[in-house]
């Protein structure tokens, strides 16, 4: 079986075909996606939302990243592990967002990693680049910059901010990017970004004219009830399993029907 690389997915924008990718965050998971066939599996920062339980991805930890990312890739066989820097991993100085970046491939089994920002960030890209790390963007809604954005709301809608994302797009192709996730922009603007650029775009709330799609995986499987966004299809209710599995495991204890026979060594 051969691995996803970043040459495959841009063969498969020029092919016309599209690339899936879900989140990660543990073995188990992973390695269900991955058989699944998923082609890019990403250690989001989202971890911070989903699994540990804070209200957004600030506090987040280089730690904390390593040691998902490091779980997924070892569930892993087809699909490309990237992993996310998590706020401050890279913004400080490039030393440092090279040092960090270069945890994901040397600690965690990463095949490269993602940042958030557009020219902001291109210098920091070039470099993690330059150290032979492949870079993922991110535009469009960039929840690490969530207190000077204000709310999670669609990014990009007048004229103006729209041609700073195409050119933000650009530069972080220049940049040496390999693909770009493009995060709840308008539909329209998306096809524009993906039009403009050779690297393959990755939507989430970014319609259906981009390279390739993802989702934050308990989102799609119906686990997270705390924030449901609109873009959020959900493809199976797993909270409602898991709830009913465990009221009846309860209610089988308390009634002494479990463990029964079969379930025990006489
Ligand atoms: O943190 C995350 O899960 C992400 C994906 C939505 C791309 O950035």
């Amino acid at each position: 079986m051969d691995k996803v690389t970043t040459s495959i997915l841009k063969e498969m924008k020029s092919k016309g075909e599209k690339i899936t990718m879900l989140t990660a965050y543990d073995y188990l998971m992973a390695s269900l996606l991955d058989e699944a066939g998923i082609d890019i599996l990403m250690v989001g920062d989202s971890v911070g939302n989903v699994f540990l339980g804070y209200d957004n991805t600030l506090p987040v930890t280089m730690e904390d990243m390593i040691h998902h990312t490091a779980a997924v890739a070892r569930g892993v066989k087809r699909a490309m592990v990237i992993g996310d820097m998590p706020f401050m991993s890279y913004q400080a100085s490039l030393s440092e967002a090279i040092r960090n970046a270069g945890r994901f491939l040397k600690e965690a089994g990463a095949v490269g990693v993602k940042l958030e920002g557009g020219a902001a960030v291109a210098d920091t890209a070039t470099a993690i680049v330059k150290s032979g790390i492949p870079v993922m963007g991110h535009l469009g809604l960039t929840p690490q910059s969530i207190h000077l954005l204000g709310g999670y709301g669609l990014q990009a809608k007048d004229e103006a901010q729209a041609e700073m994302l195409i050119s933000d797009a650009r530069m972080l192709e220049e940049a040496g990017c390999f693909s770009l996730v493009l995060e709840k922009i308008p539909s329209k603007l998306a096809r524009q970004v993906t039009e403009a650029v050779s690297i393959p775009t990755i939507g989430i709330g970014a319609g259906k004219y981009c390279d390739g799609q993802v989702l934050v995986t308990p989102d799609m499987l119906g686990m997270f009830k705390k924030f449901t966004p609109k873009f959020a299809k959900q493809y199976a209710q797993l909270g409602k399993a898991i709830n009913s599995a465990a009221s009846s495991y309860i209610k089988e204890v308390k009634t002494q029907k479990f463990p029964g026979k079969e379930h025990s060594f006489e």
